[in-house]
Order: structure tokens, then sequence, then C-alpha cells
């Protein structure tokens, strides 16, 4: 699903990842851990492929990073799912036009769009905002649905940047229960945080520590 093969990125003369290399088989449930700064960031858009590879080989998700071309990152971006630090939530749409953006990309029939954004939006807790123009929501909120919209299209893989950053206890204990029921019908978790209570809760992943930009 992930292989990385030294790779290396700079922003001018500053290398933020140095060397890094890993593989993560398909059906994985994966801990990107390390401090504020480590870098984990900035390797989540490589592998998105926000910013280009530099140095080394990356493999994601069957598209070769060293190959891709400007015309091939939209397939790259619907066959990866991504969670945003700062969401990228559509802030004039609504909490349901937003679940449901990615569904209208892939064409899937009216019906069953709204079958399934009422669906996740249900266990999200989102059900009573569903109307509601995403401007006006809290941080936690707007948060779960940047989440809804990653998860809706069932993707293989989910790659998400310290998603209960803006989450009390309670709701970050469900989300991760929800990345979990996610992982065991299939979908590769890859989650980037710096907060160590989350490992705890997911006990049988697998653990990549980030720091200083090396991963081990
Ligand atoms: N666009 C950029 N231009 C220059 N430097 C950058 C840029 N983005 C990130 N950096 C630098 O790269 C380093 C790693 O940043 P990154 O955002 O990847 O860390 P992070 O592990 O995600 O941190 P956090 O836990 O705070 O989100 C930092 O020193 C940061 O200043
Ligand atoms: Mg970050």
């Amino acid at each position: 699903m992930l292989k990385l093969r030294h790779v290396s990125y700079a922003f001018g003369s500053h290398w933020v990842l140095k060397n890094v290399s890993f593989e993560v088989e398909p059906g994985e449930f994966v801990f990107l851990f390390g401090p504020s700064g480590a870098g984990k960031t900035t390797l989540l858009r490589v592998l998105h492929g926000s910013l280009s590879l530099q140095r080394g080989g990356a493999h994601v998700a069957g598209f070769d990073l060293s190959r891709l071309t400007k015309r091939m990152v939209p397939k790259l971006r619907r066959a990866v799912s991504v969670v945003f630090q700062e969401f990228k939530v559509l802030p004039h749409k609504t909490v349901r036009e937003n679940v449901a953006l990615p569904m209208l990309v892939r064409g899937i029939p009216r019906a069953q769009m709204e079958r399934r954004t009422n669906a996740i939006c249900r266990v999200l807790r989102l059900e009573n905002r569903m109307n509601l123009p995403c401007r006006g929501l809290s941080g936690g909120e707007q948060q779960r649905v940047a989440i809804a919209r990653a998860v809706v299209t069932n993707p293989y893989l989910l790659l998400s940047d310290e998603p209960t950053g803006n989450l009390d206890d309670e709701l970050s204990t469900r989300l991760l229960e929800i990345f979990k029921q996610f992982n065991q019908f299939g979908t590769t978790i890859f989650l980037a945080t710096h907060n160590r209570r989350l490992l705890e809760q997911v006990p049988q992943a697998k653990v990549l520590h980030l720091e200083d930009g090396y991963c081990e």
C-alpha cells in the first residue's frame, strides 16, 4: 500500500525529511508518531502528491510517485483519502454538501449518496448539523465533517493528520473506534499524531517514530 525508500525532502536548504524508508501493507493500522515539527505533515503531503518527490522512491496505492504527472494527481487523490490538519472544508457549503462532494465527483447515484451521507453523519454525531453551512460550526464539528468526507467513499487508504486535534476526549475515543471499524472492513489507516494517548487506544497498531525528519 505504501513503500518508501530513502525519501528526503527539503524546503530550500532545510531538510525536513531525511532518508525515510518504510512499508505499509494493505489493511494495516499505522501511527506516524512524532513531536511538533518532526515532519509528519510534510510526509503526508508528499504521499498525497501535494509536494513532489525530491529524493528517493515512493509507491502509494499503486502509484509510483517518481513518475507522477500532473494529470495523474486527481487519480491518486481518488484512491487515497486525506484529512488535513487544517480540515479544508468548504465554508459556504452545508455539512451535507461537503460530505457528499467526493461521491458527486465519482458519479454515485443520488439515492445512494444520500443514504451514505446520512449514515456517516449519524456515526460522527453531525445529524442535526446537516443543513448548516460549515463556516458556522465549531472547530471539532468541522474536523468531523472533514473526516466524514474522507471516509464516505470507503477508501483503500486513509491518510489522517492529527485528526483529534480539536476533539474532546470522548469524541477522540469515538473517532478512533470509527477508524478501527473502517480498518476492520479493509481500509488501511495511516494516522499522524503527536498525541501518545491515541497510540494506547490501538495497541495492535504499528508505530513509526518520526523525529527531526528521521523515521524508525
Ligand atoms: N511550506 C514550508 N516552507 C518552509 N518550511 C516548512 C514548510 N512546511 C513545513 N516547514 C518546516 O518543516 C518542518 C516540519 O514541519 P511539519 O509541518 O511537517 O511538522 P509536523 O510534524 O507536521 O508538526 P505538527 O505536529 O506541529 O503539525 C518544520 O520545521 C517547518 O517549519
Ligand atoms: Mg503537522
